[in-house]
Parts: structure tokens; C-alpha cells; sequence
């Protein structure tokens, strides 16, 4: 059977269909499967060059496209803004060219800037992957969420946009401001999934229904229907001013304490993209309680990563992963 992947990069979830969703989350499966052996290694992009090229800091993320490149046999080389030739005013077309001409498979990019990777697309016969563009997407992180999602509530079976139909997720905190809830939305919404976004007014305006998703500024509204709270942190870096009186004030009506727990299902899924502001959007205990699936996130990301990689370069669906 040949591969249903049309696209030479990847670059946000919201052109994507459902069907490529799940044809991402079946070869992600598949390597998860092969995670799990003694040996976690195949061949499948042996004598294919893959670099990270990331403007942001990233401890997830790199370190996850990283591994997935070597557990598919890819050479891998990791690029650090701080020590390239950005620092001496070298422009992104010309580093992704340069880095072309040595053969490179596929970049793998995270820029502050939204539309980055998009622009480096558009300029290079290599594959380009978005690994977070300013609060654009992160396409990869919506991918493992919604993965982990599925493994634990959904329905692996069904057609893909019902996969997480009768899912009621509430995506809580700075929604302005976070790539991973714009990729989450359209993912999840894409699945079947019913989504709520919680925030402040300031960091959650009305014009995200547009996106097909209920708002809310209460977050006790949503605790006792929710089957997934996926708390987000307070991206400070992009905020060009105050937009909440105090992170006190902030625990106080959208963190989720001990005592909000307590009004939750009793099996929610606790996620968060990470990093964590514990204390602040989450308690800390709750981050590492037996609700919580933080990790498990993490550790889908690796397969998810490869299932991208893997794709990307052509690879053949969760049939051929073993080849
Ligand atoms: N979730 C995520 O993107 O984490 P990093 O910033 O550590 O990559």
C-alpha cells in the first residue's frame, strides 16, 4: 500500500484532514512498537541528513527530533542560534541554503518569529518541519497530544475525525499567546473532539470560536465535565506587557489546585505541554499524581517524531517502519 503523505514539510496542523492525522498517529503506533524492543533502532532514513536548526530555546523538543532522527538511522547535527552565524547577521534564507547544500534531508526548525518555517519552505527542496513558530503552531506537540489523548480515551477504530468524537477537552490558560493551543485546537476539533478554552479575557479573546471551540473565562465551569484538562504556562516571553494583576491572582482563578481537583472526574487526564510552572498553573503534586500523563506526552513525542521524520521522507505508512 502506498503512503498517503502528499506534503514535502510540515508545517501546521490546520491544513492537514483528519485522515493524515491518523495516518501520522498509526506509523507513530508502529514506532512506538519498536521503542520498546531491546534494540530501538531501524534503518528507515539510514544515509538521510537531518538538522535541527532551533532560534528558541527547546529542551523537549530537540532533544526528541534528535533522538527520533538516530533511532531511524539518520545522521543528526543540532544547531544552536546562539553559536551559528545568526549571531553575525546571517539571514534564515541563507543559513537554510547553506545548510541544503550540505545535503540536508529535512530541517527541523523553532523560531520566535511566526511564518518562519513556512518561509524557509518555500525557498528549499528539503523538507522543512515546524517545531514551534512564535504562537503560530507546533505541530508536533498538537500530534503526541492528541496520540496520548487517543491511547488512553479514544476510539483507535473508528472513521478519523470521530476518533476522539464524545471527548470533552479543556485547553486552560494563556491561549493568546501558545502555538500549542492553536495546533491542539485544530487537531483535536479535526479528531472529533469537543474543545473549551479557558483563560482571562486578556489572554483568551472571543474570536477563537471562530476556530469551532466553546470559550470561557471560569474554569469551574468545565472541571466536572472535562475527560482532559491540558494546562498551558504563562508565555511571559511574548507578552509585551502585564495582561493579569498577579500570578497570585492568577493561581486564584484559573490554576488548577488541590481543591479544584477535587471537583474533577476522577480519572481526568491531567496534560501540559510543558514546561511547568508548577505552583502556578498547576499544583505541583497534581503534575506528578496518577492523573497526570505529563511524561507519557513526552515519551509519545519520540514516536510521533519519528512517524514525521519517517513520512516526510517518504516512507511508506505504519507498514514499512521495520524496512
Ligand atoms: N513542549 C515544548 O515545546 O517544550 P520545549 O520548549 O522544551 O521544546
Amino acid at each position: 500500500m502506498k503512503s498517503a503523505w502528499k506534503h514535502k514539510d510540515l508545517i501546521a496542523i490546520r491544513p492537514l484532514d483528519a485522515a493524515e492525522i491518523a495516518l501520522l498517529h498509526d506509523t507513530a503506533r508502529a514506532f512506538k512498537e519498536v521503542l520498546s524492543r531491546p534494540i530501538k533502532k531501524v534503518p528507515s532514513l539510514r544515509g538521510k541528513t537531518v538538522i535541527n536548526l532551533f532560534v528558541e530555546p527547546s529542551t523537549r523538543t530537540r532533544t526528541s527530533f534528535e533522538l527520533a532522527a538516530k533511532r531511524l538511522s539518520a545522521d543528526v547535527v543540532s544547531i544552536a542560534s546562539e553559536s551559528s552565524s545568526f549571531k553575525k547577521g546571517e539571514t534564515l534564507k541563507d543559513t537554510g541554503l547553506n545548510l541544503q547544500a550540505m545535503n540536508s534531508d529535512i530541517i527541523i526548525l523553532r523560531h520566535p518569529a511566526a511564518g518562519a518555517p513556512q518561509f524557509l519552505a518555500e525557498r528549499l527542496k528539503a523538507g522543512v518541519i515546524n517545531a514551534g513558530d512564535g504562537a503560530h503552531e507546533h505541530p508536533t506537540q498538537a500530534l503526541l497530544d492528541t496520540f496520548t489523548i487517543l491511547e488512553k480515551l479514544g476510539n483507535v477504530s473508528a472513521p478519523p475525525d470521530k476518533k476522539l468524537a464524545g471527548i470533552k477537552i479543556a485547553i486552560v490558560g494563556d491561549i493568546l499567546f501558545s502555538r500549542v493551543a492553536r495546533s491542539d485546537i485544530w487537531a483535536m476539533t479535526k479528531l472529533g473532539a469537543e474543545v473549551t478554552l479557558v483563560g482571562p479575557t486578556t489572554l483568551l479573546p472571543d474570536t477563537f470560536r471562530e476556530l469551532g471551540v466553546k470559550v470561557s473565562h471560569r474554569i469551574d465551569d468545565v472541571l466536572a465535565e472535562a475527560h482532559v484538562i491540558m494546562l498551558l504556562r504563562i508565555q511571559h516571553e511574548r507578552q509585551k506587557q502585564q495582561l493579569f494583576p498577579s500570578l497570585g491572582e492568577y493561581v486564584s482563578l484559573f490554576g488548577l489546585t488541590h481543591e479544584r481537583f477535587k471537583r474533577c472526574r476522577p480519572d481526568v487526564l491531567i496534560m501540559h505541554p510543558g514546561p511547568i510552572n508548577r505552583g502556578v498553573e498547576i499544583a505541583s503534586e497534581l503534575a506528578d499524581g496518577v492523573n497526570s500523563v505529563i511524561l507519557q506526552q513526552v515519551s509519545n513525542g519520540l514516536a510521533v517524531r519519528m512517524a514525521a521524520l519517517y513520512l516526510l521522507t517518504g516512507g511508506n505508512g505504519p507498514q514499512g517502519v521495520n524496512s
